[in-house]
């Protein structure tokens, strides 16, 4: 049983310029598999721990960016719930979208900072999945960074009080951390879980509507970091910032592009967390200290680069 209906970070549309690149960057590098193509814009991809058919889908388009990010949820009943509240008590935009390949109906709201999130309960089985009988660590070896599967985003977007509110109030999520306004009346920065992670999104207060700092993927150890980093100088990637540790979450990452400017991660460790822990505070004069926990300064590229 869940601990509110929303199981974890599933499905992510992002925007990409290019095919031939972004899989040179997500398949051989981070180590995705390819699952198949919807038309001729859209490529499905999987990570090699997941189960679900697969996790993130990149859409040619003429500019980088987030179309929508979609959280796995436990039933129909918990999605229903959230549609019902979301039109009647919040007036957001819901519509569900039905025909994605290998899922079930996709449960829509239009929140204020502009994003587009999505639920979902239906989904196959990916063709190749950790196995379940005298299971092996892998079934086919990973590759590249052996990425294990989608772990969290970064959104950006003006009414970010309002679309937090909407987080815990209305799909039961619960606040992990913030970074809190200089003047003390609200947050810059939020971190959300709806599970034992110590976030599955983070909403940054930010002028533009529906922009996207970064999507993250899960790694297991420093050493795996490390690697990470090690195939990022190899192939001369456009790192941001790392390795390092965050102060907010304790997880250990490296920030970088990809080909179309998308900024990535790789997250790995971090605490656990459960709805009955404290919300841990930090005041804005923390704020690098927070993100960049070594160097305490944040860089420039990291503040004002977003897709
Ligand atoms: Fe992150």
């Amino acid at each position: 049983m869940a601990l509110t209906g929303i199981l974890r970070t599933g499905l992510v549309q992002l925007r990409v310029l290019d095919f031939e690149e972004s899989l040179v960057h997500y398949r051989d590098r981070l180590g995705l598999s390819v699952v198949g193509k919807i038309g001729e814009d859209r490529i499905m991809l999987k990570s090699f721990d997941e189960f679900d058919h697969h996790s993130l889908v990149l859409r040619r388009a003429d500019s980088p960016g987030l179309d929508f990010f979609c959280f796995k949820s436990l039933d129909k009943q918990t999605i229903d719930n959230i549609a019902k509240k979301s039109k009647e008590e919040y007036g957001y935009p819901v519509d569900v979208m039905t025909g994605h390949p290998g899922f079930g109906e996709i449960t829509f709201v239009t929140v204020p900072t502009g994003h587009k999130i999505g639920f979902y309960w239906e989904v196959e089985l990916a063709a190749v999945h950790p196995m379940l009988v005298n299971p092996h660590p892998w079934d086919k070896e990973p590759h590249g960074m052996g990425v294990a599967c989608l772990d969290h985003a970064l959104l950006c977007g003006p009414n970010q009080g309002e679309t937090v509110r909407w987080f815990t109030d209305c799909v039961g999520m619960s606040i992990t951390e913030y970074i809190s306004t200089p003047e003390g009346d609200g947050h810059i920065c939020t971190w959300l879980s709806g599970n034992t992670r110590g976030h599955d999104v983070a909403i940054l207060s930010y002028p533009e509507p529906g922009k996207i700092h970064h999507l993250s993927f899960q790694l297991q150890s420093w050493d795996e970091i490390g690697r990470a980093a090690d195939i990022m100088g190899r192939y001369n990637i456009s790192v941001d910032a790392g390795p390092m540790r965050h102060g907010i979450t304790r997880g250990q990452t490296i920030y970088f592009f990809d080909p179309s400017g998308n900024r990535n991660e790789t997250y790995a460790g971090g605490y656990e967390y459960f709805p009955d822990h404290p919300t841990r505070q930090w005041s804005a004069d923390h704020v690098g200290e927070g993100i960049f926990y070594y160097s305490k300064e944040l860089n420039e590229r990291f503040l004002s680069v977003l897709t």
